[in-house]
C-alpha cells in the first residue's frame, strides 16, 4: 500500500496519517474519524478506512511488536 496516497479526497487524509493513528493506539474507524477527519465529508472513504483498520488489526495481531516499534 502506498502510505502517502489519500484515503480521505475531502478531508486530504493519507493511509499514513491513518496507520500513525492506529500505531498510536485508536482501534476502530470512528476513532480514526474522530483524530483523522477522514470519512466525516461525504463518506465515500469510510469503507476504505475500515479495510484499513482491519488490515492493521490482523497485522498486529500476527505480530504484537508491531505496535511498539512505531515512531
Ligand atoms: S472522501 Fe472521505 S469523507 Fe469524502
Amino acid at each position: 500500500m502506498n502510505q502517502k496516497r489519500l484515503v480521505c479526497l475531502c478531508n486530504h487524509v493519507t493511509a499514513l496519517e491513518i496507520k500513525k493513528k492506529l500505531r498510536a493506539g485508536a482501534l476502530t474507524t470512528s476513532e480514526i474519524q474522530k483524530f483523522t477527519t477522514a470519512g466525516t465529508g461525504c463518506g465515500r472513504c469510510v469503507r476504505e478506512i475500515d479495510a484499513i483498520v482491519e488490515m492493521y488489526k490482523t497485522e498486529t495481531l500476527k505480530d504484537p511488536q508491531l505496535r511498539i516499534i512505531f515512531k
